[in-house]
């Protein structure tokens, strides 16, 4: 049966890194023999410029209906001023919640042939493979109440609400533990509990799980210090779970000690495996239409989907070999560019990948 994949290409340079990775798809299917569909809908501002809303009913109604899901990057400043409810992050919230995909995936991994590019000192960096699984349906990002209210005295106050349940908690830990069996077997969890009562239980409920997993080491830190420990000596991590905002922010330290969060991939999973795929990155307004972004973390999450949620392993490992061998080419996007390589635009690089698959 043809599966379906429904490409969202979002904002900013979404629409150009979307591109090269939708031409990847399109030449492993024909290499392998796939049978999969591309369709395309629209996602946050491109969205709101389109039909007045960041999710339109008929793109959730296809996300439900496909099989996996490709996104760019929404946002920009072209929509910052427009009150919360409508913006484009709430078209990208909003999916990740009406499709249930809590458990988000996002490794950091040093490529070697980009060691050079990581802000850190080669030996703290080299080798490194953390992967960050972010709880990414619950937490503070969700809770009710939320919003700005005035007071009695006229003055006015915001206000959210970090809360997780018992199964939240438990069916992301189940995910980290899963996870760790097939890397490193270490879990470590993220959390505050020395002042967050919902960060107590959330240790406590990790701990329960990990009796299924005695052969997963489980660790417990505070945010603050994961923080540190994350630049400090990052090779400690092998699989990181924390909550949704705690995730947010540890998962941008993580990615930019890789040097370049323009070469790393997320999955983003509901129950069954029926997942949302996007880079880690967000959609640089600043670069967007100059045809200088990197491509690499959206081919890179195309592969990841044909892994997870497809099951085209081969199709996965050849487009990862083809990245690989790029990168040993010298070919570099601005952003990982460094003396004395190849620098090359965002359709060059989409280029060599495709050339390096047909090669
Ligand atoms: C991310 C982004 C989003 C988030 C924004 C765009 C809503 O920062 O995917 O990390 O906060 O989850
Ligand atoms: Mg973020």
């Amino acid at each position: 049966m043809t599966q379906s994949i429904l490409v969202l290409p979002g904002d900013g340079i979404g629409p150009e890194i979307v591109a090269e990775a939708v031409r990847v798809l399109e030449v492993v299917r024909e290499q392998d023999g796939l049978d999969y569909s591309l369709n395309e809908a629209l996602l946050g501002g491109s969205a709101i410029d389109a039909t007045g809303v960041p999710l339109p009913d008929e793109t959730l109604a296809q996300a439900k209906a496909a099989d996996a899901i490709l996104l760019g990057a929404v946002g920009g400043p072209k929509w910052d001023a427009l009150d919360s409810s409508i913006r484009p992050e709430k078209g990208l919230l909003g999916i990740r919640s009406q499709l249930d995909l809590f458990g988000n995936l996002r490794p950091a991994i040093l490529y070697p042939q980009l060691a050079e590019a990581s802000t850190l000192k080669p030996e703290v960096v080299a080798g490194l493979d953390i992967l960050i699984v972010r709880e990414l349906t619950g937490g503070i990002y969700f809770g009710q109440p939320r919003g700005v209210r005035t007071l009695e005295n006229g003055e006015r106050q915001g206000y959210n609400t970090y809360v997780y349940s018992e199964s939240e908690i438990k069916r992301i830990a189940r995910v980290a533990f899963e996870s760790a069996r097939k890397r490193g077997k270490k879990v470590c969890s993220v959390d505050k509990a020395n002042v967050l009562e919902v960060t107590v239980l959330w240790r406590e409920v990790v701990e329960e799980v990990a009796k299924e997993y005695p052969d997963v080491e489980l660790s417990h830190m505070y945010v603050d210090n994961a923080a540190m420990q994350l630049v400090r000596a990052p090779k400690q991590f092998d699989v990181i779970v924390t909550g949704n905002m705690f995730g947010d922010i540890l998962s941008d330290a993580a990615a930019m000690l890789t040097g370049s969060i323009g070469m790393l991939p997320s999955a983003s999973l509901d129950a069954n495996g029926k997942g949302m795929y996007e880079p880690c990155h967000g959609s640089a307004p600043d670069i967007a239409g100059q045809g200088v972004a990197n491509p690499l973390a959206t081919i890179l999450s195309a592969a990841m989907m044909l892994r997870y949620s497809l099951g085209h392993t081969a199709a996965a490992d050849k487009i990862e070999q083809a990245v690989s061998r790029v990168l040993d080419q010298g070919l570099r996007t601005a952003d990982i560019y460094s003396e004395g390589m190849c620098k090359v635009s965002t359709k060059e690089m989409g280029d060599a990948v495709v050339a390096a698959l047909q090669a």
